[in-house]
């Protein structure tokens, strides 16, 4: 008898699964979670460049130490990007603002977080120096635009 209801219950559950595709659901759920995490990925670095610009127009003051480790933390974050961006996001339901040439060109759009890291590390070679800071807070400024200019819907 328990067999039986067994049996049963898993009738409706693969009946279920006919009507709903389960991989598609899941589908969903992992490229939404893929999308999540590149955003908050790109919030950390956007988190850090609201910093050290508060900084820089003498809005706030920071010790030397965090202004690097800001500027750090956008380097380490701009190495992780490439594995983070890296699945394509199809079935996703959450709002992205990446166009899908970031895998049509996935190289080009792969090798300028290098470039990135390059210039947050000279940004934070840079603190202590606040005119040099300015020139390496632009150059890696540019570094975001160019892409963002490039890879995101409006
Ligand atoms: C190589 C390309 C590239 C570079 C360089 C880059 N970004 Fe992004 N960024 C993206 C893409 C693509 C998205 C869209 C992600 C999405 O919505 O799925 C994005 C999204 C963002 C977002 C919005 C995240 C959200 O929650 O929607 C912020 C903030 C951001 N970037 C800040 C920065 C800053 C600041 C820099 C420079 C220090 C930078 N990015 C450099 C590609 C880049």
């Amino acid at each position: 008898m328990k067999k039986l209801l067994f049996a049963g219950l898993l009738g409706t559950i693969i009946t279920a699964g006919a009507t709903f595709p389960m991989t598609a659901q899941a589908d969903e759920a992992s490229d939404n979670a893929a999308v999540e995490n590149r955003k908050m990925l790109m919030d950390g670095i956007g988190g850090a460049m609201g910093t050290l610009g508060c900084y820089m127009k003498g809005e706030c003051t920071l010790p030397d130490p965090v202004l690097a480790n800001l500027a750090k933390g956008i380097a380490f974050s701009a190495g992780a990007a490439p594995a983070a961006f890296e699945p394509q996001t199809p079935d996703a339901t959450v709002k992205t603002t990446a166009t899908a040439d970031v895998w049509t060109d996935w190289d080009d759009f792969a090798g300028r977080f290098p470039e990135l890291q390059t210039a947050a590390l000279a940004l934070a070679d840079a603190v202590g120096d606040k005119g040099a800071m300015g020139a390496a807070m632009g150059n890696l400024g540019k570094n975001c635009k160019a892409c963002h200019d490039e890879f995101r819907t409006k």
